[in-house]
């Protein structure tokens, strides 16, 4: 055989996969059907800047040993994500914390705060919430839920609070301080020079193509190895014979603008119903760019169809029983291990489609 392993994909756990494999000695190929590296952290350089072409990636995790292992690779700036909301032209400040309380109320103090969501809470006089709208106000009471919650939550889903099912919420973190930082993790922050670099890091000195659809010569890249990792669509690769998985995409519109600073900030979250996109990214902020023009990218949800890209999997019981069927079919394979976003039908965030391929190249010899 020509390879140990041929890894379809070059995503974040391909890469890690593939530069894990290498570090034992085995021999990889990894495939990719985009014209470039890095899957959904790929960046594309317009005007200096790197622009996020698959959605805003920010970087964060609790975990020490995967935020070592990163910056092992690349050195990653102090970024933190304090997202700005806009609501009918008015601003408040996420996660909903004292900045944002007194932005909606004017309250100054935490007892303040607390009193004045208690309060719409108990106006509500929901006891068992039915639905997402109910949920959520039985959290945070109608003003946050109003402002904050109910447009952004219908654009991303397509369909109305009141017919969402309330798990979707589980709880609203709601924060009795002055700080913007939308994570609570210990580590965040964005690669310096961006996402490629810590790529092609990863894949430095393992054989890649791009630009090749695994699909169209399967037999071929079976027959070069021992072992195929594959990252791509599990439906798709049993032929959807159990019927194709929904996932919830995305449309992004990508402007390029003639002034240094648009929005001041990353990311601007839209929360009015009539404003058809959710949010607005000024990619250079995540870098502390000092170009003199800006890029921005509209996000516009919308339902995944053939051909559009899948980012979000709608793990609901229709779609989780179809997936276990497909899984049944992947651990009954001895040849290819099935890992990542897709393969997994699974939202996983970078630290963790990261930690899930240093375990899965662990347990391999
Ligand atoms: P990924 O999709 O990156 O790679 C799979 C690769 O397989 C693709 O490049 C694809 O082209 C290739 N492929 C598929 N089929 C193939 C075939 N037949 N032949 C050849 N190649 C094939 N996480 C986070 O920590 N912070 C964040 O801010 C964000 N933000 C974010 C925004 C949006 C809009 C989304 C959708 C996701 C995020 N994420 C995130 C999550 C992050 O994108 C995710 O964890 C990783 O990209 C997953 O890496 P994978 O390798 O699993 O998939």
């Amino acid at each position: 055989m020509k390879y140990d392993y041929v890894i379809v994909g070059a995503g974040l756990f391909g890469a890690v996969f593939a530069h894990e494999m290498s570090k034992k000695g085995k021999k990889c190929l990894v495939i990719d059907k985009r014209d470039h590296l890095g899957g959904n952290v790929y960046c594309e350089d317009v005007e200096g800047i790197n622009v996020h072409k698959y959605g805003a990636h920010i970087f964060h995790t609790n975990d020490k040993k995967i935020w070592d292992y990163v910056n092992s690779f690349v050195e990653f700036n102090r970024y933190t994500n304090s997202p700005i909301a806009n609501y009918k032209g008015e601003l408040y400040n996420l996660p909903f914390n004292m900045n944002t309380f007194y932005q909606l109320w004017k309250v100054k103090t935490p007892e303040e705060a607390k009193a004045k969501i208690q309060e719409q809470v108990e106006a509500s006089g929901i006891k068992k919430p039915q639905n997402l709208e109910e949920q959520a106000i039985s959290l945070v009471g109608k003003d946050i839920y109003e402002k904050l919650i109910k447009g952004y939550t219908e654009k991303q889903w397509g369909r109305k609070a009141t017919e969402l099912p309330a798990f979707i919420i589980k709880r609203l973190p709601v924060r009795f301080t002055y700080d913007n930082n939308y994570f609570n993790d210990k580590y965040q922050g964005i690669p310096i020079g961006g996402y490629n670099k810590l790529v092609e890091a990863l894949l430095k000195g393992i054989e890649t193509k791009v630009g090749v659809d695994y699909f169209e010569e399967k037999e071929k890249y079976d027959s070069l190895a021992d072992r195929v990792v594959f990252t791509g669509k599990i439906d798709e690769y049993f032929n959807y014979q159990y019927g194709k998985l929904e996932y919830r995409s995305l449309d992004f519109q990508h402007e390029t603008l003639d002034t240094p600073n648009y929005q001041g900030n990353a990311v601007v979250n839209y929360t009015e119903a009539d404003i058809p996109f959710t949010r607005i990214i000024e990619h250079k902020h995540f870098e502390f760019g000092k170009q003199d023009k800006t890029v921005i990218t509209r996000e516009y949800p919308k339902e995944w169809e053939e051909g559009s890209e899948p980012y979000y999997p709608v793990n609901d019981k229709k779609n989780s029983e179809v997936y276990q069927k497909y899984k049944k079919l992947a651990e009954q394979s001895d040849k290819v291990i099935f890992g990542g976003r897709l393969a997994e039908y699974k939202y996983y965030d970078m630290h963790q489609v990261i930690a899930s391929a240093l375990a899965r190249a662990s347990k391999e010899e």
